[in-house]
């Protein structure tokens, strides 16, 4: 497994074989089984596979969240090489964002809902760095979870619009045995507050089971997982919502199929999880 920093090297790598098929899974690192079954997918479908890890500063709208998120760099490297991947790309940041960096990819309606409101900037960072990625990689297909289901969506949107030569696969979301969802924030949590986290699960399974009884009004599904967290006290509800899986926008009356979707505070942790109703 070769371990690059530079953009050259990367390039060198990737075009030693023009015939070959890449598969990338882009990270931030601090990997885990949610990571892990992207490059097993990647794996599967490609001659080769890189692996960027990456903590891309422009992404992150709170400087706290930042200088906090977790770097096990080393531990990460083992895992890789583990899985049979070919090519790591840890970049420093001046290798993304050389002095004098001044060019962003913006995605507009997609970006403004969910995640967007609630972190301004946030995606402009994502496709940002998406896209310079895509730029340097070419791979042939690009792997991401739907654990950031939104993600999903304005990557795919930024592809289309800019004709990147691509395919972009998403993968299911990876759970604990209790449901809760794999991320690499979930090693801030304490002890009780592991425990609290799987409201976020135990919400979106209570509207699904609701759903599945025939339950079609947004408002009562959002009402219900709204009530569900409020009843956890070490949570707090940042949004519970019940959207059009192709444009993210809010379902008002009844529902054909949505996209639950919530972003809750967890003591201190915001945590995000998602589940798709209907066809
Ligand atoms: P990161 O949070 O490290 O996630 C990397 C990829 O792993 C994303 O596509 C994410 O959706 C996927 N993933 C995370 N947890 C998962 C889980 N429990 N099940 C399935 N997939 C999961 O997302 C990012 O990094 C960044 O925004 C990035 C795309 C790398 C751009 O900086």
């Amino acid at each position: 497994m070769l371990i690059a920093k530079t953009i050259v090297e990367v390039r060198t790598v990737r075009w030693a074989d023009s015939n070959v098929t890449w598969g990338l899974v882009p990270t931030m690192g601090a990997l885990h089984e949610g990571h892990l079954s992207l490059v097993r997918r990647a794996r599967a479908e490609n001659d080769k596979v890189g692996v960027s890890i990456f903590v891309n500063p422009t992404q992150f709208n709170n400087p706290d969240d930042l200088a906090r998120y977790p770097r096990m760099p080393e531990r990460d490297c083992d895992l890789l090489r583990a899985e049979g991947v070919d090519l790591v790309w840890a970049p420093d940041p001046p290798e993304i964002y050389p002095p004098g960096y001044q060019t962003y990819v913006t995605v507009e309606e997609v970006t403004r809902p969910l995640e967007g409101a609630s972190r301004p900037g946030h995606f402009r960072g994502v496709a940002t760095v998406v896209a310079k990625f895509f730029n340097v990689f070419q791979p042939t297909r690009a792997y991401f979870g739907q654990k950031d289901a939104q993600q999903v969506a304005v990557i795919r949107q930024m592809a289309r619009d800019l004709a990147f030569n691509l395919e972009i696969v998403t993968c299911p979301i990876v759970r604990e045995a209790d449901g809760l969802a794999m991320s690499s924030r979930n090693v801030r949590l304490s002890d009780s507050e592991r425990k609290s986290a799987v409201v976020l699960y135990g919400a979106l399974f209570g509207a699904s089971e609701a759903w599945k009884h025939g339950e079609r009004s947004a408002n009562k599904l959002r009402e219900m997982m709204t009530r569900f967290i409020e009843a956890e006290p070490l949570a707090r509800i940042d949004y519970v919502s019940i959207a059009d899986p192709g444009t993210l926008l809010e379902i008002e009356g009844r529902a054909e199929q949505a996209l639950l979707s919530l972003a809750v505070f967890i003591g201190e942790v915001r945590l995000i999880d998602n589940m798709v109703v209907g066809n």
